[in-house]
């Protein structure tokens, strides 16, 4: 890790105002992300995942501790991102009204690429993702996992300096969820960018980060692991059994 990291949580808290009372979200979370790591984030549903990618595209702030990017406070001063961070959600989130490539090509609309050199790029990321030829489709006419293909064409069309992936694939079934991942892993290697892939699957968190997050809940460091290539699968099933282990505990300790 550089001594300078890309992604810098410093006792990190976050509630939220809720039935008169705080709820805690995210509970003194610490953790440093370095230039180009592929960090996966694993837990549950409702301990603060989404909230904490929130916070790192400076959509909200925390209520405690210090978050920086590129070292500096995402919040504070958000229109620095523009074009540095790119997103990939669960749900496709594409606008209705604008066909495949002009998905795509949005980002690089709002940091004014002009208009031929953004519809190149996007249609060469439509192609890189398996989508030639549905360019001009409008999102309806599109299946489920090739929209989440769109919305992947359109995060990367960007270069943005960092990816955040919230449970990119846990809207689609099995089989074109598994086939999108092994793709999209490749993806993310040969850009480089400083990524988060957030996930409640064991073996997708497995199959996708080189080091390993475990949130408990509220969000805080519960378990952290460095996934090797070269790691045997006795290894591998050793994690696997830890991390399984501080799932759930999490829950015996925190009955929802
Ligand atoms: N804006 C908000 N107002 C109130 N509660 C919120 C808000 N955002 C998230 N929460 C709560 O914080 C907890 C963590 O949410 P979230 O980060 O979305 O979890 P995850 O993505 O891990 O499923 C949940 O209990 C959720 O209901
Ligand atoms: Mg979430």
């Amino acid at each position: 890790m550089t001594a300078d990291p890309e992604i810098l949580f410093e006792q990190v808290s976050k509630t939220f105002g809720r039935g008169g009372g705080e709820f805690e979200a995210i509970y003194d979370l610490s953790f440093a992300i370095g230039r180009g790591e592929l960090v996966a984030i694993l837990g549950k549903t409702g301990c603060g995942k989404s909230t904490t990618l929130n916070l790192i595209s400076g959509l909200i702030r925390p209520s405690r501790g210090r978050v920086r990017v590129q070292g500096h406070d995402p919040y504070a001063d958000f229109t620095r991102y523009r074009g540095k961070i790119g997103i990939v959600f669960q749900n496709d989130r594409l606008m209705p009204w604008r066909t495949a490539i002009e998905n795509v090509a949005l980002g690089l609309e709002l940091n004014k690429v002009p208009r031929q050199k953004r519809l190149e790029i996007a249609a060469s990321w439509l192609q890189r993702l398996g989508l030639s030829g549905h360019e001009n489709n409008y999102p309806h006419a599109l299946s489920g996992g090739m929209r989440q293909r769109v919305s992947i064409a359109r995060a990367f069309a960007g270069e943005p300096d960092i990816l955040l992936c919230d449970e990119p694939f846990s809207a689609l079934d099995e089989h074109t969820g598994n086939a999108l991942r092994d793709e999209f892993r490749a993806l993310l290697r040969q850009t480089g960018a400083t990524s988060i892939f957030i996930t409640h699957s064991i073996d997708e968190a497995l199959s996708l980060g080189e080091r390993l997050m475990v949130l408990g809940r509220p969000a805080h460091i519960a378990y952290e692991a460095t996934i090797g290539v070269d790691m045997s699968e006795t290894e591998r099933e050793a994690v696997r059994g830890r991390i399984r282990r501080v799932l759930a505990g999490d829950a015996a300790e925190q009955p929802a």
